[in-house]
């Protein structure tokens, strides 16, 4: 998909798609791979906004080089975002256009030093400014902490495009479609969420004030820097990222647990068991071991009921238990109900662990705990069994 894709009046996407990269800011697999979305209009100044990874420049460059018109050179680089993903082809597009101006606020000029000791032919934009290009008129909003301090939307009022950086992006790359009505969305869906949870779910409260800022701007297309472009249907993206940020949640559970021998696995499955007896049929398990955390965190970003079942090791909580642990604080999840299991051989530690977590993070909590030592017994099971169903119980309530 290297030719460039006409979004909106001589507005394009020069993005590029990401199918190499293990992982996303070295933390977050991309088994569908990712899209760095950077666009370009061509009125009578030239603009690009954003750039692409910086090992795609060549790429990117090919692409604007096709749709400048003969004799032009490219005015300017709206910088929504400093992160190296968009960021990263800077120098690069400054030493093909050598008198390209960079637009953005004071917090990206701060960056733009910082990262690439750019200082020069920068202007500093404030909210609602206007730059224009000929016809089209572009206007900032910066939205800080979606996802950086500096990170800011670029509307053009001509085409009611809202070029909107991270928010409402997702993972996974375009597969030969870049517009919501012509891929899959449902396929996009869950990555999307998984982008939200681990990297802008944190700053939850600052993604409700960027909705209440944008929903008073008149835009019919959001381009966002990752994933589908949405033209045909672009509340839907909105209202996800509205729900998730004021985490809502679904009737359903995510149970994690961490077990070395079986004995904690077998636990898990009375404790699964017992949910689904009572009606709940969205039950996602995690073992710990081989699920990446960024997917237990989508799946507790998604579900109400959450259940924490852990082996000890060395007299504590299994060390990839305390890595979900930490990722819950940090997210600040909130107004889950929450189950707690654990198993020791010698000397307890795990449970001991779970409950201090379960004492300070304010959900709401569901008994019975369940400690069991070596192999459960058949009660220990029917305990776990029990916890289940009272989750459920709370759930459906
Ligand atoms: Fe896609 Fe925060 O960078």
């Amino acid at each position: 998909m290297n030719s460039v894709i006409s979004i909106a009046d001589r507005t394009f996407w020069v993005g590029v798609n990401d199918y190499d990269t293990a992982l996303f800011e070295a933390l977050w697999p991309l088994p569908m791979g990712v899209s760095y979305n950077a666009y370009m209009i061509v009125d009578e100044k030239t603009a690009l906004v954003d750039t692409v990874k910086g090992c795609y420049f060549s790429v990117y460059l090919d692409k604007v080089k096709n749709l400048l018109p003969e004799g032009r050179t490219v005015d300017y680089l709206i910088v929504n975002h400093m992160e190296p993903d968009h960021s990263g082809a800077i120098e690069a597009l400054r030493e093909a256009f050598p008198e390209i101006q960079i637009i953005g606020n004071s917090k990206t000029a701060e960056f733009l030093k910082d990262y690439y000791g750019l200082k020069d032919n920068i202007r500093v934009v404030s909210e609602g400014e206007i730059v224009s290009l000929g016809t089209h008129q572009l206007s900032f909003f910066p939205v800080p902490m979606v996802h950086w301090p500096e990170t800011m939307v670029t509307l053009d009022k001509n085409t009611g495009t809202l070029f909107s950086s991270d928010a409402f992006g997702g993972f996974g790359a375009l597969n030969g479609g870049i517009f919501d009505d012509e891929v899959d969305t449902a396929y996009y869906e869950d990555e999307v969420l998984r982008y939200f949870s681990n990297i802008v779910g944190r700053y939850s409260s600052m993604v409700q004030r960027a909705i209440s800022k944008l929903k008073a701007q008149d835009f019919g297309i959001i381009a966002p820097s990752h994933g589908p472009v949405w033209r045909s249907n672009p509340s839907h993206i909105v209202d996800l990222y509205d729900r998730w940020s004021k985490q809502e949640t679904e009737s359903g559970a995510v149970i994690v647990y961490g077990s070395m021998y079986g004995n904690t696995q077998r636990m898990m499955e009375s404790l699964a068991r017992g949910l689904v007896e009572k009606g709940i049929e969205k039950v996602r398990i995690h073992n710990i071991s081989t699920s990446h955390i960024s997917f237990v965190i989508r799946d507790i970003w998604r579900f109400k009921g959450v259940v924490l079942g852990s082996c000890t090791y060395n007299t504590e909580l299994f060390p990839p238990m305390k890595q979900v642990l930490s990722a819950l604080d940090n997210r600040m999840i909130k107004d889950r109900i929450l189950g707690v299991f654990g198993s020791y051989t010698w000397s307890g530690g795990a449970l001991k662990e779970l409950q201090e977590f379960a004492g300070k993070c304010n959900w709401m909590k569901v008994d019975p705990v369940i400690e069991a030592k070596g192999s459960p017994s058949e009660i220990d099971l029917e305990k776990c069994r029990e916890l289940g169903r009272n989750l459920a119980e709370k759930l459906t309530k």
